[in-house]
């Protein structure tokens, strides 16, 4: 029998039923989620593999032989044969022209914004970019620091989390003329979960920039689809999408804009020639010159069961999954009040499922308004087995807006002495004494189910009082 609140949930959200197909999946592919009694909200933080991905995978090794790709040997054939299938797959699950862009494999979309930051032109040029960014963005910055790059910031603003278009504008209008300009924003906060437009490549574009899009939030539970939108650089990480296997991720990038990119070095696999006498290296065309040393070929197959894995399903059923859940919670998440009329939460980005994802990032109050440390809730979901994640997520320039740390509060705690050239996270804290330094994200995935929410809403009525 369907529970009265099921029964509300489905009039307030009835495209819900639209995606029973993943109720069904669950109970066959993903059984040990509720068998071992799993409450899994990290969705942001990795997705969870299916069972079947990795029966396939398995099959796959234990029935073939698989050498070091790119020689001309029988076993060398067979892996060469499906790391480039699988490249291709990733283009063609994306939608991108194979005339226009690139796959590279990297370990993960810290590795792909790595290959961008460390090889882009920034001489003289701009590097303009959200606050709201994972820590892999931020540190390219020290690349167009060094190379004597402009760096430039646009805020998000309380209470969604958005970026003020109005500066964002100004900047785009004001690239350097006598240097390359990237732009790099997130097309989904993993701090907020905002979805950031994607119209904002195109305006980039007619402003003469680059567009570093990190899509590795957004596209494991939405369409990214690189015939309607250009980005020149998108770093993704695939265990993001779905679940397996960790350790890889690529660079899809437009043969154009890699062009520009100049490698600060050379390695085994990404060269034509190399000489140790005449000091002199060609690297490789396309997208060996940007995979150093030998590829993961024993796990690069698994990419093309994952994202096949993924169509079987259809972004469709996954994002409206995804949306429909995360409106439950949010309304009833932020519905939660204590006797004396306090609010349990405080939600740090939007408020509907317009335009965001199903990541919601709060931070826990008692009855006096007191914020409860990010630490004791999890250590409290932990009790009753729900994985959700707490800190700032390596999201340092949202996690400054949405608790309020300011530029002079931070000045002050780096230049003090103490603080010259280390600094642990317990320093950091103290710095801002009855602050909060974090927050509590609890984010809602593909198969998420309306039991997990339930779980998480009653785990937080359980802070009442
Ligand atoms: C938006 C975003 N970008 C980049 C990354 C970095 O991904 P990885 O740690 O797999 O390199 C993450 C990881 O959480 C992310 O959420």
């Amino acid at each position: 029998m369907p529970s009265n609140e099921f029964q509300t949930f489905l009039e307030q959200y009835p495209t819900f039923k639209q995606t029973e197909s993943i109720d069904s999946l669950r109970k066959k592919d993903y059984a040990r989620l509720d068998s071992a009694e799993h409450i899994y909200l990290d969705y942001t933080g990795g997705g969870i593999y299916a069972e079947s991905q990795i029966k396939k995978h398995q099959k796959l090794l234990s029935e073939n032989i698989f050498g070091n790709p790119h020689s001309t040997n029988p076993t060398s054939i067979a892996a060469t044969h499906l790391v480039e299938g699988a490249r291709e797959y990733i283009l063609k699950f994306f939608n991108a022209d194979p005339d226009e862009y690139l796959a590279i494999f990297t370990p993960n979309a810290s590795g792909a914004l790595k290959l961008v930051g460390e090889s882009y032109p920034f001489a003289n040029g701009r590097y303009l970019l959200t606050f709201d960014n994972h820590n892999s963005v931020n540190g390219i910055r020290e690349f167009a620091h060094a190379r004597g790059g402009d760096v430039t910031y646009i805020p998000v603003m309380l209470p969604d989390m958005r970026v003020d278009a109005s500066q964002l504008n100004l900047e785009l209008s004001k690239p350097s003329q006598n240097g390359h300009n990237l732009f790099a924003y997130p097309a989904q906060s993993n701090f907020s979960s905002v979805k950031h437009p994607l119209e904002w490549i195109e305006l980039a574009h007619s402003h003469g920039w680059d567009v570093l899009l990190d899509a590795a939030a957004f596209v494991p539970t939405s369409k990214l689809d690189l015939s309607k939108v250009k980005p020149d650089f998108v770093p993704i990480s695939f265990y993001k999408i779905f679940g397996y296997p960790t350790g890889l991720g690529a660079l899809i990038a437009r043969k154009s804009a890699l062009a520009k990119l100049h490698r600060p070095w050379f390695a085994g696999g990404t060269i034509t020639v190399a000489s140790v006498q005449g000091d002199k290296y060609y690297l490789a065309d396309g997208a060996p010159a940007f995979e150093d040393g030998t590829l993961d070929y024993l796990n690069i197959p698994a990419i093309e069961i994952g994202l096949k894995h993924i169509e079987s399903i259809g972004y469709d059923v996954i994002s409206e999954r995804v949306k429909t859940l995360t409106g439950w919670l949010l309304d009833n998440l932020t519905a939660m009040k204590h006797s004396t009329g306090e609010p349990l939460v405080r939600l740090f980005g939007p408020k509907t499922t317009e335009d965001r994802g199903g990541a919601v990032t709060v931070n826990f109050y008692d009855k006096n308004g007191k914020a409860f440390d990010h630490r004791f809730i999890e250590s409290e979901a932990n009790k009753v087995n729900i994985s959700l994640r707490t800190g700032c997520f390596c999201n340092p320039g949202a996690g400054e807006i949405a608790l309020g740390i300011s530029r002079v509060e931070l000045d002050v705690c780096f230049t003090s002495p103490d603080h010259h050239d280390k600094m642990t996270i317990d320093d950091f804290r103290l710095c801002f004494d009855g602050k909060s330094t974090g927050a509590v994200r609890i984010s809602v995935g593909m198969v998420t189910n309306f039991n997990d929410v339930q779980a998480v809403l009653s785990f937080a009525r359980g802070l009442l009082s």
